[in-house]
């Protein structure tokens, strides 16, 4: 469904992605693993079309990416949760979600993708009125991708859905992502929890220094000595 090929981005003169292939498959949960600074957020971005890359190619369901206008990519169908959840603190929760409707082709389905965030997370129509910024990190988390299923995507794509929240919201989190999986929804997630991750996702890839070091199934990838020792802690 989504592929990259030998993809190379950066900031102004300076390279964080280094020829990045991967692919995601239709249906499949795919995450990718990797330290501070090793270019995950960078990947996301350039997948989402808020920064350019500086060569290689990206395809959604054999369509250039690369060459589509940023504000033309949700409606290929590829939805970014981004870091830190980037939400309207001073708007509701309703507010936010309708953010994601914002493009005139979403608008008229606007009804019927509120009613799908509803019912897939009931507790943001309980907090419907509230403002998003007075509810906990894990509702906020709720609402952020609640917002990008409102365009409907194809493929979802988080950038590190659990940072900051407690260890007990980290695994409502965890659900959350099984239960928009249990939707049919492709998911690309980037994590730090990787020994949670590896339990909900299919694949994944280790990104380090910008390049892609390893890549394999959660099973074989939570069974790997480097993995447990780089990333486990044991
Ligand atoms: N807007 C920016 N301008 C310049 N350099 C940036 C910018 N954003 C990120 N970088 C640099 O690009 C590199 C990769 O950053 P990126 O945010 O992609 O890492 P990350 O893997 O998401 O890290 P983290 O786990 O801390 O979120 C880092 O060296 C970072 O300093
Ligand atoms: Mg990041």
């Amino acid at each position: 469904m989504l592929t990259l090929s030998q993809v190379n981005a950066g900031y102004g003169d300076f390279q964080a992605l280094f020829d990045v292939s991967l692919d995601v498959r239709s249906g499949e949960a795919v995450a990718v693993i990797g330290p501070n600074g090793a270019g995950k957020s960078t990947l996301m971005r350039v997948i989402s079309g808020m920064i350019p890359a500086f060569g290689g190619s990206i395809t959604m369901q054999d369509v250039s990416v690369l060459d589509t206008p940023a504000h033309q990519i949700v409606g290929m169908g590829i939805a970014h949760v981004p870091e830190n959840r980037r939400l309207f603190a001073r708007m509701t929760v309703e507010d936010n979600l309708r953010m994601g409707c914002f493009s005139p082709q979403f608008r008229d389905r606007y009804t019927e993708r509120l009613e799908f965030v509803y019912q897939l997370f009931p507790r943001m129509r309980e907090r419907r009125d509230q403002m998003a910024g007075t509810m906990s990190g894990g509702e906020q988390q709720m609402c952020a991708i609640g917002r990008a299923l409102m365009s409907d995507p194809k493929i979802l794509i988080m950038d590190e859905p659990s940072a900051g929240l407690a260890p007990v919201i980290v695994q409502q989190v965890f659900e959350l992502i099984e239960r928009i999986r249990g939707e049919g929804l492709t998911v690309l997630i980037v994590e730090q929890n990787v020994k949670q991750v590896l339990k909900v996702v299919d694949r994944a890839y280790i990104l380090e220094a910008g390049t892609i070091r390893m890549e394999g199934t959660a099973t074989e990838l939570l069974e790997s000595a480097d993995i447990q020792k780089a990333f486990m802690g044991m």
